[in-house]
């Protein structure tokens, strides 16, 4: 052992001892209390080397070193203990830090805008006992278009200008494919919504983006009607636009629905007075949906003669551009944060 003092007079040992008191007032770890009885208290310790000196002592001084050994030695085990008990919350502990001080500021982050207009649509359909499913961003031909009633040359595909990635895989142009999947899957009664990201090749401006996000929804079952269909959009709408909703449909077309229509809300700006929001119409325009075409439902594998249903698409950045008032969907896809925390 090194300790650079020789325990041979008694001033040496009266040295060991303000060494040894002053390692144990830093002992503030384990390891430390350890270290500390490996150096002093071990077979090869400080404290057995002092004694060895003690026996090769003059007959005359053995009695005063070896008393001062014992001291040292009761010392370093005493010290040691009290340390050890300090360490294990004994009862004597002093608090190393100050729980009373404030802690620094996190910043907290927030919900994307989309993220909470698609939550606040998932939950209300959850509540009218709808469950969720997700399907692939990239798609094959089959899924996006042929499964869902396009015809190969049917300028319907051109309705979705299509991002190719190879010959017959694509990026989906909506979120309507998953309905083959839901229904290759799981036998009616079918309430499923189907949120995701759908990409289109169309020119980026304030009013269209590249991609964007879609909520599906679909119901199949015995004697599912258009009234359902209406019944359930003018729930939804209710809940979420507020109790005074009101509803336009208007005929369209779609290949996978038949009858097929365009769901308007009442502008909740000017309450239909007409603004610069619903551009003076007092309506806004806010999904597709209709009645399940009988091929869309042959291709999920179910009985067309048995069941019907109805199926609906609509646009979460378009619904959070009008319930935020916001004029340019390029801000959802920037991530500015100027812009995000606006709706923390
Ligand atoms: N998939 C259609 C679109 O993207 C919306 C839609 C979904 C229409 C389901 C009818 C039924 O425009």
């Amino acid at each position: 052992m090194t300790t650079g003092v020789s325990p041979n007079s008694l001033e040496s040992i009266e040295e060991l001892r303000r060494k040894a008191e002053s390692e144990l007032a830093n002992i503030v770890t384990p390891e430390d209390a350890e270290k500390f009885r490996l150096d002093w208290l071990s077979k090869k310790g400080i404290v057995r080397e002092v004694f060895r000196k003690v026996s090769e002592a003059a007959p005359a001084e053995r009695k005063e070193r070896g008393r001062e050994a014992n001291e040292l030695r009761d010392l370093a085990e005493a010290g040691l203990e009290q340390r050890l008990a300090t360490l294990t919350g004994g009862a004597d502990t002093e608090p190393s830090i100050d729980c009373t001080l404030p802690g620094y500021p996190l910043p907290r982050g927030s919900l994307h805008p989309l993220m909470t207009i698609r939550n606040s649509i998932r939950d209300i359909f959850i509540g009218m006992g709808f469950t969720i499913a997700y399907g692939p961003d990239i798609e094959s031909d089959y899924y996006n278009f042929e499964a869902l009633n396009f015809q190969p040359d049917h300028p319907a595909r051109d309705m979705q200008d299509t991002f190719h990635i190879a010959e017959k895989v694509l990026l989906r142009t909506h979120t309507s494919p998953v309905q083959i999947r839901v229904m290759e899957l799981q036998k009616p009664p079918i309430r499923t919504i189907m949120p995701g990201r759908v990409y289109r090749n169309e020119e980026i401006s304030a009013r269209s983006y590249c991609l964007f996000h879609q909520v599906e929804g679909l119901c199949v079952d015995e004697g599912v009607s258009f009234a359902d269909l209406k019944g359930t959009l003018l729930a939804f709408s209710r809940a979420f636009f507020g109790d005074n909703a009101r509803l336009k449909i208007r005929p369209s077309y779609f290949p996978f629905t038949e009858p097929s229509v365009e769901i308007d809300v009442e502008c909740f700006l000017c309450g239909g007075a007409g603004c610069s929001i619903c551009k003076q119409s007092g309506w806004l325009e806010i999904l597709g949906c209709g009645m399940i075409h009988p091929n869309v439902l042959r291709s999920g594998g179910i009985d067309s003669e048995k069941y019907t249903g109805f199926a609906f698409g609509m646009g979460i950045e378009r619904i959070a551009l009008l319930k935020f008032g916001i004029d340019d969907i390029r801000l959802f896809f920037e991530n500015d944060v100027r812009f995000l925390r606006q709706f923390s």
